[in-house]
């Protein structure tokens, strides 16, 4: 393979199981790429000791210390400047971002949400999912406009809603398709990009 690897970077406000998948596609040649940096805003995130573990800096941006929410994206687009990031990874990012972080990489933030968008947006994806009793639900790899949860969408995987159900087996269920199909969106950007 010659042309260089991807260069990535996250945002992750939690866990961030998300961007151990994709460190582990990339370990496992499945993904062309490099994570530069993680960035996270909640201190005591989970993310952090993952990203240690992988060798990759964790930066925490918080954004408490920041006056709006322009601030902390400058602060974001900065960092990621920095370590000469070309692609923008929200993976479980709970924050709003603005243009100045979507303008700063235009078609270049990718998100993940835990639902078939454009059904059920927001935070509470699968618990409104189950609510509405929908049979079929899943994840989306979309790119990042200001709407929240919209954009131009990358992949989708389909998850089949089970009679005894609750939040928490479910969204375990649609995690097993989000960390398939993020470093599969990842890869398709950057073939996309690459002129393939
Ligand atoms: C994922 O379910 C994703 O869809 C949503 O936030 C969650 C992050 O999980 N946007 P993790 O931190 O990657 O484990």
């Amino acid at each position: 393979m010659n042309k260089p690897p991807l260069q990535l970077g996250v945002m992750a406000s939690g866990s961030g199981s998300n961007f151990e998948a994709i460190a582990q596609a990339i370990a496992d040649q499945r993904l062309h790429a490099k994570v530069q940096v993680v960035i996270y805003n909640n201190p005591g995130a989970k993310v952090r000791e993952r990203a240690e573990r992988w060798g990759i800096p964790a930066v925490l941006l918080n954004h408490r210390e920041f006056a709006s929410r322009e601030a902390l994206d400058e602060a974001i687009v900065k960092m990621m400047r920095q370590y000469g990031v070309d692609y923008v990874i929200m993976a479980g990012w709970m924050r709003i971002v603005t243009t100045v972080l979507i303008d700063a990489f235009p078609d270049r933030v990718l998100n993940i949400h835990p639902s078939l968008l454009p059904s059920f947006r927001g935070a509470h994806a699968v618990e409104e999912a189950l609510q509405a009793g929908v049979k079929i639900t899943g994840c989306t790899v979309h790119l990042v406009r200001l709407e929240v949860d919209s954009g131009p969408i990358l992949i989708q995987a389909a998850v089949p809603v089970l009679p005894d159900d609750t939040p928490e087996t479910l969204q375990a269920r649609i995690q097993v398709q989000e960390h398939q199909i993020y470093p599969q969106a990842i890869a398709l950007v950057g073939d996309r990009d690459f002129g393939f």
